[in-house]
């Protein structure tokens, strides 16, 4: 019997790829051919954490209390995406998947089905990433980005916030917001000094 390594548990309930660039329904995975899935250890270069939690005993977690507290999230509630439970439903799934940035972390904890969180890489790529029940993700500060459901077309989610939220999205070009150039600097610009000298030569 040839032993693996253990797997990262937060591999069975988050999944990263590049996308294709066909227009087709956003709700299906978008995979390349061949597919090409992306690392967590890449997530973090961008800035994007995760964990795996019990999303069936949110209220009572050790786990999730310690990221609270470390964290300084202190503000929580949650968000249903069904035609049922979310008010405008077509309109907010419209805005959802317009590319956007926050100034603040966006920072959801999926408690119940799945759904896409779109990220760009260093090289303005299309990264999905795919979280299921149990999948906690922190989206940094002036990262661009835009969420889907998927094709079973429904998520709960908690929302998290330090102090009192802002979900406000501003769309895509915002690069003049300080959220937005702090990013660049923090995870973009940071070791490419070659290419910044480069592009000035
Ligand atoms: C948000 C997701 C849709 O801003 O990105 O809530
Ligand atoms: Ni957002």
């Amino acid at each position: 019997m040839v032993s693996e390594a253990p797997k990262d548990p937060r591999e069975e309930v988050i999944q990263a790829w590049y996308m294709d660039d066909s227009n087709e329904d956003q709700r299906l995975p978008h995979h390349k051919e061949p597919k090409e899935f992306v690392s967590l250890e890449k997530l973090d270069e961008l800035g994007v954490l995760s964990w795996k939690l019990d999303a069936d005993n949110y209220e009572t977690d050790e786990e999730l209390k310690k990221i609270r507290e470390a964290r300084g999230y202190t503000y929580t509630d949650f968000c249903e995406v069904c035609p049922e439970k979310l008010p405008n439903y077509d309109e907010k799934i419209k805005h959802f998947f317009e590319e956007h940035l926050h100034t603040d972390e966006e920072i959801r904890y999926c408690v119940a089905g799945s759904g896409y969180f779109d990220v760009r890489d260093l090289d303005d790529k299309w990264i999905r990433v795919w979280v299921k029940k149990g999948a906690m993700i922190v989206l940094p500060a002036g990262i661009y980005h835009r969420f889907t459901l998927d094709s079973d077309n429904y998520i709960k989610a908690m929302r998290l916030f330090v102090g009192d939220p802002v979900w406000t999205p501003h769309n895509r070009p915002n690069d003049d917001l300080a959220a937005r150039k702090e990013y660049l600097e923090n995870f973009v610009n940071k070791g490419t000094s070659n290419q910044v000298f480069d592009a000035t030569a």
